[in-house]
């Protein structure tokens, strides 16, 4: 019996560790969590009474998306997560952590809804980064908060930069999505 028990928990083991290195190949990063100075830095950005829905584009564990939504009762959190585990963890955590505003989705982030966002959140890799930027500028309204832990948005400028001492997270941005290209064009 023992024995079977010893199999079961192997294979276990090791089909999580396949389907984890899987999804880190897949979406190009691990659900390692934005540290403690990035996640301080990254919930400050946010003005007290902000209204409106939040976007945590690969949420992970969850580490910035229960605290977005404890801190910002008034918003609704969408967190978004392709890796099985760590949107599982977060149905788990969700059972213990009751967030009645806080929204978990499983699913590709470059294939689901941006709509009415007030701030987009995200901790991803450049290309993903890169992939996403065409979107960010034309799904979210312009002036809307995007802050990305640690990767740049290329040919944004950003509003503000909190540069941290920390090797995995050295710097929160804080950007503003520009105006559309046909808004732009109109104003000029
Ligand atoms: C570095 S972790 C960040 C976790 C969390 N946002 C935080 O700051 O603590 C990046 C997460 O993004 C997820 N991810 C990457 N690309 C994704 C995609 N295309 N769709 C959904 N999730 C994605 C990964 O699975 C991983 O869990």
């Amino acid at each position: 019996m023992d024995y079977w028990i010893s199999v079961g928990v192997l294979v276990l083991v090791l089909l999580g560790t396949s389907i984890s290195l899987f999804y880190c190949a897949v979406t190009g990063i691990s659900p390692v969590p934005s540290s403690r100075q990035a996640l301080t830095a990254m919930l400050e950005v946010l003005p007290e009474g902000t209204v409106g829905t939040i976007y945590e584009l690969g949420a992970g564990w969850g580490s910035l998306a229960f605290p977005l939504a404890l801190e910002f009762p008034q918003c609704q959190v969408l967190a978004y997560e392709l890796s099985p585990f760590p949107w599982l963890f977060m149905l788990i955590r969700e059972r213990f952590c009751v967030r009645p505003n806080l929204k978990i989705r499983r699913g590709n982030i470059h294939n689901l809804p941006l709509d009415g966002a007030v701030a987009v959140f995200m901790y991803l890799h450049s290309e993903c980064v890169e992939k996403l930027k065409s979107r960010l500028e034309t799904e979210l309204s312009p002036g809307t908060l995007v802050i990305s832990n640690t990767f740049e948005v290329s040919d944004w400028v950003p509003q503000k930069i909190h540069q941290l001492d920390d090797t995995m997270c050295p710097q929160v941005l804080v950007y503003r999505t520009p105006l559309h290209h046909s808004e732009a064009a109109r104003r000029s």
